[in-house]
C-alpha cells in the first residue's frame, strides 16, 4: 500500500490528489490557515538545493476500474541535507488512528537508516495530533517556537510609515525584490554567519545559508520552488556593509500569506531601530508588490524577546507552538520493529 513515490514524474492526477489530501489536514488541523493551490506544487515537491536529497512515498487507494490512480491518502518524505534526514508526514483525516502514519514513518526512517544517517528530526505543530504520535513513538521535544500571524488588514499604515522612517542618521534601507544583489552577496552571507556565530540557533531543520555560494543555491532553490523571495537590507553608508536583514518568501502554494524567515541585526548595529525599519518597509513593499497577499506569518524562539517585542509593535499576534522533535535512527527503527 505505501511505494516510493517520484513528484517530478508523477501524474498530474497524482498531485492533485496530494494537493486535496494537504488541505483536508489543514482544514482539520489548521482551520486558521490558507488552503494551498496548485502554483508550482510539483516543483515544490521535488527540486532541493544541491547536494540534498528528497525521498518520498505515499499509500494510495486501488486505481478505479477505467484505470484512473487512487487517492493520495497519505505521504511522507525525508530530506537527507547535512547529516540528519527531516521528515513530514500526512495522512487524511478520514483515514487516522489505523496504523497508516507509524507505517508511513517505519518506512521512512528505514531508509533513512540505510543511507546512513543517524538522526531524524521533524517540525511539529503544537496542538495538533501530530504532537501525540510523534511522542508516542519516542521522539523528543528538543526546540519550541511561537508563531505569529500578522493580518495586512490589522496594520496601521500611518504607524507603519513612521517605523519604516525611524532608523538612525548613517544607514539606508533597501529593498531586492527576488534577492539580494550579487555585488552584495558576500556581504549578506557575511552578516548571516557573524549572527549564527553569535546567537547559535534552532537545529537548522529550515535551510539557512551563510557563505556566499550555498546562498545563491538556496536562492536558486528557492526560485524553482516557486517560492519567491523578497528583501530588506539596511547598509551602514560608511562602508557599505550590511548591518540588516529581513527575508519573507511568498509561496506559489499559498500566495495569501507570506513567510517571514530570517531577521538579522549585526551585534554593533543593535540599538538603531534596524530590525522595526527594516520590517516595516518590508510590508509596505509587499502591498504593492503582492496584492494577493494578506497574511505574514513567522516564528520565534520564545528566548528571543528583543524580536518578539518588535513583531508585536507591527501587529504580529502569536498563534500557535511550533515544536522541532527529534529521534535516533537506529534506535527509532528498533522501536518500530519491536512495537510492531
Ligand atoms: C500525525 C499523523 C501523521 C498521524 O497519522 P495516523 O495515521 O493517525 O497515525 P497512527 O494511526 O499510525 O498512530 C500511531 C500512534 O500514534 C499515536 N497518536 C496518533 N494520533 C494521535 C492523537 N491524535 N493523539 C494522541 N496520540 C496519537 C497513538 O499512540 C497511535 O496509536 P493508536 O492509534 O494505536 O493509539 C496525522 O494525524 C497527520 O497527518 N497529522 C498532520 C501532520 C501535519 O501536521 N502535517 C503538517 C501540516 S500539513
Amino acid at each position: 500500500m505505501v511505494r516510493e513515490w517520484d513528484p517530478r514524474t508523477a501524474p498530474a492526477a497524482e498531485i492533485e490528489s496530494f494537493l486535496d489530501a494537504i488541505n483536508s489536514v489543514l482544514a482539520a488541523d489548521l482551520p486558521e490557515d490558507p488552503l494551498w493551490e496548485n502554483g508550482m506544487l510539483r516543483e515544490y515537491l521535488c527540486e532541493v538545493m544541491p547536494g540534498e536529497r528528497r525521498i518520498s512515498w505515499v499509500a494510495q487507494e486501488q486505481p478505479s476500474v477505467d484505470g484512473q490512480p487512487g487517492a493520495i491518502l497519505g505521504h511522507v518524505h525525508v530530506l537527507l541535507l547535512g547529516d540528519i534526514g527531516v521528515l513530514e508526514v500526512l495522512v487524511r483525516p478520514a483515514v487516522r488512528r489505523s496504523g497508516l502514519g507509524r507505517k508511513l514513518i517505519s518506512t521512512a526512517a528505514r531508509r533513512t537508516y540505510q543511507e546512513g544517517f543517524r538522526s531524524i528530526g521533524v517540525e511539529v505543530i503544537g496542538d495538533t495530533p501530530a504532537v501525540g504520535f510523534y511522542e508516542t513513538l519516542g521522539f523528543d521535544r528538543e526546540y519550541v517556537e511561537t508563531r505569529s500571524v500578522l493580518r495586512l488588514s490589522t496594520v496601521d499604515w500611518t504607524a507603519l510609515g513612521d517605523m519604516a522612517q525611524g532608523i538612525a542618521a548613517g544607514y539606508r534601507l533597501e529593498f531586492c525584490p527576488g534577492g539580494p544583489p550579487e555585488e552584495l552577496i558576500d556581504a549578506y552571507a557575511r552578516a548571516k554567519a557573524e549572527v549564527r556565530d553569535v546567537d547559535g540557533g534552532d537545529l537548522e531543520l529550515r535551510p539557512s545559508s551563510y557563505d556566499p555560494q550555498r546562498l545563491r543555491d538556496s536562492l536558486g532553490c528557492l526560485h524553482r520552488r516557486g517560492m519567491k523571495p523578497y528583501i530588506v537590507l539596511a547598509i551602514e553608508e560608511k562602508t557599505g556593509e550590511v548591518a540588516g536583514l529581513t527575508e519573507v518568501v511568498v509561496p506559489a502554494q499559498h500566495p495569501t500569506r507570506a513567510d517571514q524567515y530570517d531577521t538579522i541585526v549585526g551585534q554593533e548595529h543593535r540599538g538603531y531601530g534596524i530590525d522595526r525599519a527594516m520590517k516595516a518597509r518590508m510590508l509596505f513593499e509587499l502591498r504593492t508588490a503582492e496584492p494577493k497577499l494578506s497574511e505574514v506569518q513567522t516564528w520565534n524562539a520564545q528566548a528571543n524577546e528583543p524580536m518578539r517585542a518588535v513583531n508585536t509593535e507591527l501587529g504580529f499576534q502569536a498563534d500557535r507552538e511550533w515544536y522541532e522533535y527529534g529521534a535516533d535512527v537506529a534506535e527509532l527503527v528498533h522501536r518500530l520493529d519491536a512495537t510492531g
